[in-house]
């Protein structure tokens, strides 16, 4: 098998820890334990056996994260090592060679190396920028959804964007799954992530062939406890639960407990306003650097997320913009190019709001460098 290299992530370990700001991060500022837990909550893990625990994620967590979606019980949910493994599973679990996937584009490119390294032919539909929103593109999809298509990999709220679909464009994406029978697989790790209002609606629960993939990364600011999950009918994950023998057994035993701490409902409540605040606090200072480059860029702001998409007029390909960023302002940001969109850029505005902002201003000496000499 030709392995194809999953270009943000192999750019991301590369130089993530080697640059001073790190705008390539997707999640929101990850807790420190003593921040997290309370002294009884810390308590509770000194006695925890440090055992396999339960390899599809013990009965607690799955019946909390069972919780979080209407209709859905502890036998619909396998808890993975983050929500990149549930992607993984899926994939390798549903994907024949021969077979067809309609992945949205842009999107985290996963799912779109996975599955084209098991042997399916991936064909995409956009979302673009119609009216200041992002939308499906409905001619490009309706083309190229088939009776060989194996699923349709969705990603809301999306990454880049940080766009929401409405319940109407799920349905209509659900419907037409059903024309041809295939699944609609949906990663929803940026759910809870909101601005404003209530969270994203789910995928689950109005089309049976429909699984959904979540986790503590993004939302829960907790991206090193490793939690993911799949919500799918019950016999597909036995299926998927033999699949992830061969991956990783089992989560961690210690992520297992302060998951399910994290999902209690008023840890929860806590944890997802605090999200919302770094949102908007540090959404704020994007704008308004944005805002003082509004002769070069366009962009939309983002609905959920930490991440927005920006769409560059300087002359130079988005690789070069990266790269170059790197090298002569120790900036890091992820290029268009590797969400197939070219002459955009992805800011992530997660983190300290300083460093962000000393991070802004550093790109914004590099493009004013850049128009004295003219290019
Ligand atoms: C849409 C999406 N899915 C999955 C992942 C993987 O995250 P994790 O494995 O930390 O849950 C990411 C990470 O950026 C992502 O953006």
């Amino acid at each position: 098998m030709q392995l194809i290299p999953f270009e943000m992530e192999r750019m991301q370990s590369t130089w993530e820890n080697q640059v001073e700001y790190n705008l390539s991060e997707s999640g929101v500022l990850p807790f420190q334990l003593k921040e997290f837990l309370e002294a009884d909550e810390l308590a509770q893990l000194w006695s925890i056996p440090i055992s396999y625990g339960y390899t599809n994620g013990s009965e607690e967590l799955r019946t909390l994260i069972a919780q979080q979606y209407d209709q859905a019980q502890a036998e619909n949910i396998l808890v993975t090592n983050g929500s990149s493994e549930a992607n993984f599973l899926i994939t390798w679990a549903l994907v024949e060679p021969g077979d067809e996937v309609v992945f949205m584009l842009p999107n985290y490119m996963q799912i779109w190396g996975v599955a084209q390294m098991f042997g399916a032919q991936v064909k995409s539909f956009y979302l673009t920028e119609v009216k200041k929103r992002w939308q499906i593109d409905w001619e490009q999809l309706e083309s190229v959804v088939n009776s060989r298509t194996k699923f349709i990999a969705i990603c809301n709220p999306n990454n880049p964007t940080g766009a929401q679909l409405q319940p109407a464009e799920i349905k209509r994406i659900q419907e037409l799954a059903a024309r041809d029978g295939c699944w609609v697989i949906a990663d929803e790790v940026y759910r809870g992530a909101e601005f404003d209002g209530p969270k994203t609606t789910s995928c689950w629960g109005n089309y049976d062939k429909t699984m959904v993939v979540s986790g503590l990364s993004k939302a829960f600011s907790l991206q090193g406890l490793r939690i993911g999950w799949i919500v799918a009918p019950p016999a597909m994950i036995q299926n998927l639960w033999a699949y992830h023998d061969y991956t990783t057994i089992s989560p961690n035993v210690l992520s297992d407990k302060l998951a399910c701490l994290a999902l209690q409902p008023e840890k929860q409540a806590k944890i997802l306003d605090r999200t919302r605040k770094i949102l908007h606090q540090n959404y704020a200072l994007v704008d308004n650097w944005l805002q003082k480059h509004s002769d070069i860029f366009d962009w939309i702001p983002p609905v959920a997320g930490a991440i927005t998409l920006i769409k560059n007029r300087l002359n130079i390909t988005s690789q070069e913009f990266s790269d170059k960023l790197r090298m002569k302002k120790s900036v890091l940001l992820v290029p268009g190019i590797q969400f197939q969109m070219e002459n955009y850029f992805r800011v992530g505005f997660g983190g300290e709001p300083a460093p962000l902002k000393s991070a802004l201003d550093r790109v914004s000496e590099f493009i004013a460098a850049r128009k004295e000499h003219g290019a």
